[in-house]
């Protein structure tokens, strides 16, 4: 049976160390709030009047994990990019950065489920290797999110959180009678709480896709109901954490490392809390980074793999919730 195998890492993280402190010169924020409320101390975003988009991130994270897979882009059977900035509205940005690889020919697909679009991209991925439609695939998870976020006192609670970023991943078809790489997933959307975080406009559901209210209203921002998307993903993130353990027939004792979406630190401590799960089980950089949405889990994955912190035979959990809302999570046996 063909089993998918994560063969190499790579990440990118754009140059614009951005602290909390340079942030209190521009709003009415403090390091101390955004340290306590989401555990974040630094992000990157991209320099201003840079000329990169998200596929430019994704292809600088991909090169990386293709080199160390040894893979040409022509190798690829499938290119998959999971980000909710894509550069433009039409095309998707998977094509673009198929076309940034010189990839000819190879299919591109966006997937478009936003901080779990890693998780969805990477069941989609599975699929297509345990069907053997693709024996090779560069799946990208790739965020820029600075350019749409607006720093001002007004827009706070968004602005400190959101960041910039890739990381990517190549997965292989292996051959094998053995239980590793990609072993299951449990997956769930609930588009009844869309309104609580959304990048509403400017949308042709809104009848004239742009107008000039919407700009003076600044209705084009991210809108957030922190409060409520918080409270959703303490529940929900041990609700699937259990379903997945039951489908795997597996307990907290059984996974050796928990990687969770980096939305916000206090809801992953409340995860460990809640499952009883030692801290040296748990993975966060978060503290680093902010929150890159789709490219979170791909940039842990990088930096774990990086530290040599991954072995044959670890199972760990990935997990995650956010806009649509939708959550889910994925078990993994490193092979
Ligand atoms: O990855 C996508 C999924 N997203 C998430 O998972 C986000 C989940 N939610 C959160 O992370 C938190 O709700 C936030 C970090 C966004 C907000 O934290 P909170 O503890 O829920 O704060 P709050 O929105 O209830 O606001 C409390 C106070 C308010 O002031 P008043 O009304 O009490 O005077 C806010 O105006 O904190 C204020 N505030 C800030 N103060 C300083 C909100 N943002 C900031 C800020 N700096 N950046």
């Amino acid at each position: 049976m063909k089993r998918s195998i994560i063969k190499s890492t790579g990440r990118y993280l754009p140059e614009r160390h951005v602290t909390n402190e340079q942030l209190t010169e521009i709003m009415d924020t403090s390091n101390e709030w955004i340290v306590q409320r989401t555990g974040i101390e630094a992000r990157y975003w991209v320099e201003e009047g840079s000329s990169d988009g998200t596929s430019d991130l994704a292809h600088y994270a991909a090169r990386k994990a293709l080199g160390k897979a040894g893979w040409e882009p022509a190798d690829l059977d499938l290119i998959v990019l999971a980000t909710m900035t894509p550069d433009v509205n039409v095309p998707g940005s998977g094509a673009l950065l198929q076309n940034l690889l010189g990839a000819k020919g190879v299919p591109a697909l966006d997937i478009r489920q936003q901080c779990t679009g890693f998780l969805h991209g990477f069941e989609v991925c599975d699929a297509y290797i345990r069907s053997e439609k693709a024996e090779k695939i560069l799946f990208v998870g790739a965020e820029l999110q600075s350019r749409y976020l607006k720093v001002t006192t007004a827009n706070r609670d968004t602005a400190v959180i959101f960041a910039d970023g890739a990381g990517a991943i190549c997965i292989e078809g292996k051959e094998t009678d053995e239980e590793v790489g990609f072993i299951t997933s449990i997956l769930h959307a609930d588009g009844g709480h869309a309104d609580v975080l959304k990048f509403g406009l400017p949308a042709q559901k809104a009848g004239n896709p742009i107008s000039v209210e919407i700009l003076e209203n600044e209705d084009h921002f991210p809108y957030m109901d922190g409060k409520t998307v918080f409270k959703t993903a303490v529940t929900r993130l041990p609700r699937v954490a259990n379903e997945l353990f039951k489908k795997a027939n597996l307990s907290v004792d059984d996974i050796d490392l928990f990687i969770l979406h980096q939305a916000n630190l206090r809801i992953n401590e409340s995860f460990r809390d809640r499952m009883k799960i030692p801290e040296d089980k748990m993975y966060n950089n978060i503290q680093r980074y902010g929150n890159t949405t789709a490219a979170t889990i791909p940039i842990c994955l990088d930096e774990l793999y990086e530290a040599n912190r991954l072995k044959s035979g670890d199972t760990i959990m990935l997990l995650g919730l956010g806009a649509g809302i939708t959550w889910g999570g994925v078990i993994y046996k490193v092979d």
